[in-house]
């Protein structure tokens, strides 16, 4: 997210080059940290693709963490990770898939960062990722494909667990809606879908970090000149499409990007359940 006094300059450039700069600056804040700790020089540069705060490998451990807690991951299921960027999750999965025969397919939307991910785990049999060239404002301006027909590159009922981490946060809502009934169909019944959002409610829409504004009747978002770039889903209306989606259950928690949070993620966690 751009810092709000930045606002005023980063508005005169497009989206991707903004996304780049906040990438780019990431970046020059990690070279004391790549000095010292090696974990970190290993890390992609931010530049290249901004997936937001966090050490590329924490953030992978956080969230392989997130599947066994939610899902019940322990090596062995197949999973597919919507958004995958430059493949945290992968990263945080690879060691515990490879002993438990599992296998992970990372997509996205950008050429870039997939591209980067063949390179990273080149020689990992039980990862793979696939680009899908699909258009979006900040990640990939010039795409093919809309996101409402959007088709994820795999057989249906292949996974046991989906993730979408801070994905849905830079999605419209009739995308999401897209997404979740794509998620579902990937999904073997009983698979569970593991996904974070902003969802928000009456009372908790809004917060200092997250100052969301008006965008339309189902959604806010922090910057309305770029709203892509942090967007937030009412929840009722959320609720409502993981149901129609075809997912039997779920269990909400309250991430800490606003006060009450329930677990020790930022965003809002859901976790779903397909019929
Ligand atoms: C904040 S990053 C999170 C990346 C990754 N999930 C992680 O946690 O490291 C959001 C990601 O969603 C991807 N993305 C945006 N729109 C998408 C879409 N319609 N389909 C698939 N991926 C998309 C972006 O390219 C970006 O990599």
């Amino acid at each position: 997210m751009v810092p709000r006094f930045l606002r005023p300059v980063t508005h005169l450039a497009p989206h991707w080059v903004r996304r780049a700069a906040l990438g780019a600056l990431e970046d020059i804040k990690s070279l004391p940290a790549r000095a010292m700790d090696a974990e970190r020089r290993a890390e992609p540069w931010s530049v290249l693709h901004h997936v937001g705060h966090g050490g590329y490998l924490a953030t992978g451990r956080y969230l392989a963490g997130l599947l066994e807690t939610y899902a019940g991951f322990d090596g062995t299921q197949n999973v597919l990770d919507i958004g995958c960027g430059t493949g945290r999750a992968a990263a945080g999965l690879d060691a515990r898939l490879a002993a438990g025969g599992g296998h992970y397919l990372g997509f996205d939307v950008s050429a870039s960062a997939i591209g980067y991910c063949r390179r990273r785990f080149a020689g990992e049999p039980h990862l793979s990722f696939a680009h899908l060239d699909i258009r979006h404002e900040d990640y990939n301006p010039r795409g093919s494909q809309e996101e409402l027909q959007a088709v994820f590159p795999c057989a249906d009922e292949d996974f046991d667990i989906a993730l979408a981490a801070s994905v849905f946060t830079h999605l419209t809502m009739p995308a999401v809606r897209r997404y979740l009934a794509e998620t579902a169909m990937a999904l073997v019944p009983g698979g569970r879908f593991v996904f974070t959002a902003f969802a928000l409610e009456p009372g908790r829409d809004s917060s200092p970090k997250f100052p969301f504004q008006p965008f339309d009747e189902t959604s806010m978002t922090v910057d309305p000149q770029a709203p892509l770039g942090a967007i937030g889903h009412r929840r009722a209306g959320l609720e409502a499409a993981i149901r129609e989606a075809g997912f039997a259950s779920f269990a909400f928690h309250r991430g800490a990007w606003a006060p009450g949070a329930d677990y020790a993620g930022g965003q809002d966690l859901y976790v779903a359940v397909r019929a």
